[in-house]
């Protein structure tokens, strides 16, 4: 893995000494369609502060005296006593499950005074925070896009989001926030969809709806897809199998891909994705050298050279669209080699044909080239029995001469994960907190993106902290199959 590491810096140090020419940022709602893009910097900012509030990749608007930004649009509270305006602050006190079951509109802390109706208040929320999932064709097992939808499961909206079940979001609020990618709701977001349910779920009228969302969840342009040239069925010989695959874009020159949203086939035995940058010629020799569709390949796709990922899926990762201005770039050379670890525990075995879209940079656009850098967190051994043991790594930056810009963190561990913290040690005694998932759950892994990049020096290191609950009577140690354990980070950086 070091030797990877070395390599990856290699490539990540030539491009750093070749990219001097003076970048300049600017953003679209194609690069930008999470939050607003800002006219002073040019960058796509996540749309939630009242300097810059705006969804959708529109200009970001600067609120007026007295308005707060909610979901991602400027509003005039509701004034009431004590509790009003307070409520997208009150947010982070975690108080909401406790306080939630309250009547009256109240949960969280933030109270919302005077009627709540599906299109004026509800369907602002759901369209930013519940459509990437409850959509028709989506994860969520039930579609929230019209009101009669939304209707008959007002209460049990109300439960998900007061017990902060869904949306399903790890991250603490308190560390490395905001994400430009953020799925949490706010305290008033909470108390709205509460109060809606307490009043009987009114419609209201109409014309009070927010203009229709671009594509939520998904790509804003997909320009290609690619899928296994053929199905495969994982072995029976083993319960644990990983399996490369080639998907060739077939590039007639070099672009970057700046999104990604792959398409697990059978998620059922689908436990991870990893789409690796390879040489054709050599991952065809690979493919050749074994019987069946693709190659048996533990750890990365066995392909040698390999700069490294394009992207990654788990359980729980929707569509990655990279920071504006980055992208991971591929050349004509190269095709992709997607690593499936097949988890077939659960019995059958049927054959999968996973897929993967991508967005490119528009050709002749100035991007700059991003790495998704791995933090290979092993060597620890988890004692049988044994509830909150812990394991630290340091990773100094292996450059040694130049800072890497951090815009995104992916944090992965396997089932026993309780806690994972990433924190950025510019020079000794100093830590910045950039993600700690103080619950983990494998179910709902993602990679979360700051609005700016965290830099960390050329003599500066990450440091990351896996938390375990082992209550097995097995000793547990690193490993890529699914009793084993791992702590282990991608990082999206440039140089
Ligand atoms: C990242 C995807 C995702 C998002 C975003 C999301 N959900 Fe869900 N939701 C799911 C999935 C998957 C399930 C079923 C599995 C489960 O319960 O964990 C679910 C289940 C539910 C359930 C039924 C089970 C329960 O826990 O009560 C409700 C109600 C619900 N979601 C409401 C919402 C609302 C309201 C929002 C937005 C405020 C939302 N969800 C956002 C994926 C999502």
């Amino acid at each position: 893995m070091s030797l990877r590491l070395a390599a990856v810096f290699g490539a990540l140090s030539l491009v750093w000494l070749s990219s001097c020419g003076g970048t300049r940022f600017t953003c679209d709602p194609s690069t930008c369609p999470t939050g607003c893009c800002s006219a002073t910097t040019g960058r796509c900012e996540p749309g939630t502060s009242t300097e810059a509030c705006g969804s959708g990749g529109a200009a970001c608007s600067s609120c007026g005296a007295g308005q707060t930004c909610v979901s991602n649009a400027c509003v005039t509270p509701n004034t009431a006593g004590g509790a009003s305006g307070g409520g997208e602050v009150g947010g982070s006190g975690g108080g909401a499950a406790a306080g939630g079951t309250a009547g009256g509109g109240s949960a969280g802390g933030a109270v919302i005074q005077g009627p709540v109706t599906w299109y004026k208040d509800v369907l602002p929320v759901t369209q930013t925070k519940c459509l990437s999932c409850h959509r028709t064709g989506g994860i969520g097992p039930f579609p929230l896009e019209t009101y009669a939808q939304a209707r008959p499961m007002a209460a049990a909206m109300k439960d998900a989001v007061v017990a902060r079940r869904m949306p399903p979001w790890m991250p603490s609020a308190t560390c490395g926030t905001p994400f430009v990618n953020d799925g949490s709701l706010s305290a008033t977001q909470i108390a709205t969809l509460a109060k809606w349910a307490d009043d009987g779920a009114p419609e209201g009228n109409p014309a009070d709806a927010p203009p229709p969302p671009g594509p939520v969840g998904q790509l804003p342009r997909v320009d290609t897809t690619l899928t296994m040239s053929e199905p495969y069925t994982p072995t029976a010989a083993r319960t644990d199998d990983y399996r490369c695959f080639i998907v060739d874009p077939a590039l007639s020159g070099a672009r970057f891909v700046t999104g990604y949203d792959i398409l697990p086939g059978v998620t059922a035995e689908v436990h991870h994705v990893i789409v690796y940058i390879v040489d054709r010629a050599a991952a065809r020799t690979k493919d050749m050298g074994e019987a069946g569709p693709g190659w048996t390949c533990y750890g990365d796709s066995g392909v040698s050279n390999s700069p490294g990922p394009i992207g990654a899926w788990a359980p729980g990762t929707g569509a990655v669209v990279y920071p504006a201005g980055t992208g991971i770039q591929l050349q004509p050379s190269q095709a992709l080699a997607m690593q499936i670890h097949y988890n077939t525990n659960g019995g059958t075995r049927t054959p999968d044909q996973t897929a993967i879209k991508l967005m490119y940079a528009p050709a002749g656009a100035s991007v700059t080239n991003a790495y998704l850098l791995p933090l290979v967190g092993n060597g620890f051994t988890i004692p049988p029995n044994s509830m909150g043991y812990t394991h630290t790594r340091s990773f100094a930056n292996p450059t040694r001469l130049l800072p890497i810009k951090v815009y995104g963190l992916m944090p992965h561990m396997h089932t026993l994960g309780k806690r994972i913290t990433i924190a950025g040690v510019p020079s000794a005694n100093t830590e910045d907190c950039l993600v700690d998932i103080p619950r983990w759950d494998f179910h709902w892994q993602s990679q979360y993106f700051r609005p700016q990049p965290y830099t960390v020096p050329a003599n500066g290191s990450l440091k990351m902290t896996c938390t375990w609950d082992n209550p097995t009577t097995r000793t547990v140690r690193w490993g890529e199959g699914t009793d084993d354990e791992m702590c282990f980070a991608y990082i999206y950086a440039t140089p």
